[in-house]
């Protein structure tokens, strides 16, 4: 196993204010982070804003304030995700930070050196209201598509990055590399992408000033995805090199959203190779949100707001649905009658359920004290062999990114644990003193299997698990457990007491 995991969200447009999607990536990078700590690795997962461009530019006219401003307050909205949404991230990068700018130019000052960057002529139809260039292929009717007026043809000097020359050396490492980009369904549509031939591409502007200038050019300012990518090697000291760099460098996961695929699997990893660098290990594309089956808009006034969500159902219940609804990789609808579902069915009656029966007839039978295992029955190697199975199980799929069949899987030892209850009727089995010892061993294997179970939901349900793992009379913080010695059987201490009930999850009325 590697020792160390370096995963990045994308950085954040803070031309407006974060919704579903932004909260979607950040929490599946989250669980993953989660993860890779319980499994001993050292981590670094970092997140933060983009806030240059004329998106953002744009933006701040409309409010009549300068982008500068705009993103000093919308950047405060993003990085109050994470104590909302319980994420752990190491860092929060700002593209308009003096380590980032110096980070940008560095860079692309190695690309001018080497001639992979060099002053052309960009030519477009250009929309002087929206300041925006637009393709043939953006014209709508030969008119601006944002604003429905006429495109002049419009030319300014600009510098280009000769991606053309990384057609063979992308083809090659995706084919050295087969899991650089996952899903495979978005592999083999950016390996098309490449083999049908790459145009070198614009990298500055000249019609923009909100944005980092090209080194010893200060009338040209970078484009605005060279500058965003590029966070994710600030993030962890370039220039400077140091020790982080050298250890988190290349990156294990770019988590994106599918729309954002190409940047990150095609430019990103040219701009490095150019500069010397070495590309990222991977990028995996998500898909995208839907909210009662329509597409989410301002203007349909549907935007799912995070912050209302957590207040509303909680933190822990958000990311579990998030996660456990949709394969991972798919696109997917949001409802919050699915949402109450899942909390009512798999939070409420399934895991919560587990917990709080077999600490009520811990209470009742043992006055709360775990009691010392005897000898093991053929159901209790079954839920013993099930347990361990889902430690592999669950792991396995994180690593391969498959949140939905790790959640599975953990919720088929929950019922698991739920059916051994059920068929082994510890309320019969205490009403004879002779069956005492089976009784105590019974309960000892339920309790058991409810702690690996709730270990191995602390990347998803991080509020909850702590309290459910501090209820099993477990020790220290369970996002700091390791996932292998305490995912072991057996780790669940006889003799200590425990309460009567815990904190579970309540059901919501639909
Ligand atoms: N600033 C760029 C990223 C630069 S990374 C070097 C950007 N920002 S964004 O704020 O517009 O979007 C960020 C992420 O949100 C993208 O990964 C995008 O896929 C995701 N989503 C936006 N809407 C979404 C849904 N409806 N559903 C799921 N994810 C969505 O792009």
């Amino acid at each position: 196993m590697k020792r160390t995991f370096y995963i990045t969200t994308p950085i954040y447009y803070v031309n407006d204010v974060p919704h579903i999607g932004h909260a979607y990536t950040t929490i599946a990078c989250d669980a993953l982070a989660r993860h890779h700590r319980m499994k001993g690795q050292k981590v670094f997962f970092l997140t933060g804003s983009d806030e240059h461009g004329e998106k953002v530019q744009k933006s701040a006219t409309q409010q009549g304030v300068g982008p500068r401003e705009l993103a000093d307050r919308v950047v405060t909205r993003f990085q109050g995700l994470s104590p909302a949404l319980d994420i752990t991230n190491d860092d929060f990068i700002r593209t308009t930070e003096p380590r980032h700018y110096a980070s940008v130019q560095e860079l692309f000052r190695k690309s001018l050196r080497n001639g992979d960057i060099y002053l052309g002529e960009y030519e477009g139809w250009y929309c002087t209201p929206c300041e925006s260039y637009w393709t043939d292929l953006q014209l709508v009717d030969g008119k601006c598509p944002e604003c429905r007026r006429a495109a002049d043809r419009r030319k300014e000097p600009s510098f280009f990055f000769r991606l053309s020359k990384y057609q063979r050396p992308l083809l090659d490492h995706y084919r050295k590399n087969p899991s650089f980009i996952r899903p495979e369904s978005r592999r083999n549509e950016v390996v098309s992408f490449v083999e049908g031939g790459l145009n070198d591409l614009s990298v500055s502007r000249t019609s923009l000033s909100w944005g980092i200038p090209v080194p010893d050019h200060p009338g040209h300012v970078i484009y605005v995805w060279y500058d965003a990518l590029t966070n994710y090697i600030t993030g962890v000291g370039y220039p400077d090199g140091g020790e982080r760099f050298e250890t988190f460098w290349p990156a294990d996961i770019h988590m994106v959203g599918k729309d954002i695929l190409r940047f990150h699997a095609v430019f990103w990893p040219a701009f490095l190779m150019s500069a010397g660098v070495a590309p990222p290990l991977g990028v995996f594309a998500h898909g995208w949100w839907t909210v009662e089956g329509q597409k989410m808009s301002k203007s349909l006034g549907n935007v799912v707001d995070p912050y209302e969500m957590v207040e509303t159902y909680g933190a822990d219940a958000f990311r579990y649905f998030l996660l456990r609804e949709v394969p991972f990789g798919s696109d997917g609808d949001f409802s919050r009658k699915a949402l109450v579902h899942r909390i009512n069915s798999d939070l409420a009656n399934d895991f919560g359920n587990l917990l709080n029966r077999t600490l009520g007839m811990l209470g009742k039978y043992f006055a709360g004290t775990v009691p010392v295992p005897s000898t093991a029955e053929e159901e209790d190697l079954a839920l013993f062999a099930r347990a361990t199975e889902t430690v592999r199980a669950a792991d396995a799929a994180m690593e391969n990114v498959e949140f939905h069949n790790a959640l599975s899987a953990i919720w088929d030892l929950v019922k698991a644990g739920n059916r051994y209850v059920d068929a082994s009727a510890p309320w019969v089995l205490a009403k004879d003193p002779a069956k005492r010892a089976r009784l105590g061993t019974v309960l000892y294997n339920i309790l058991e299997a409810t702690r690996i179970s709730v270990l191995l939901t602390a990347p998803f349900l991080p509020g909850a698990a702590q309290k459910m793992w501090e209820a099993l009379g477990c020790e220290g913080p369970v996002a700091a457990a390791n996932l292998y010695e305490a995912g072991a059987w057996g780790g669940l201490r006889s003799g200590i007491t425990l309460p009567k009930s815990a904190v579970a999850f309540p059901r919501i009325e639909d």
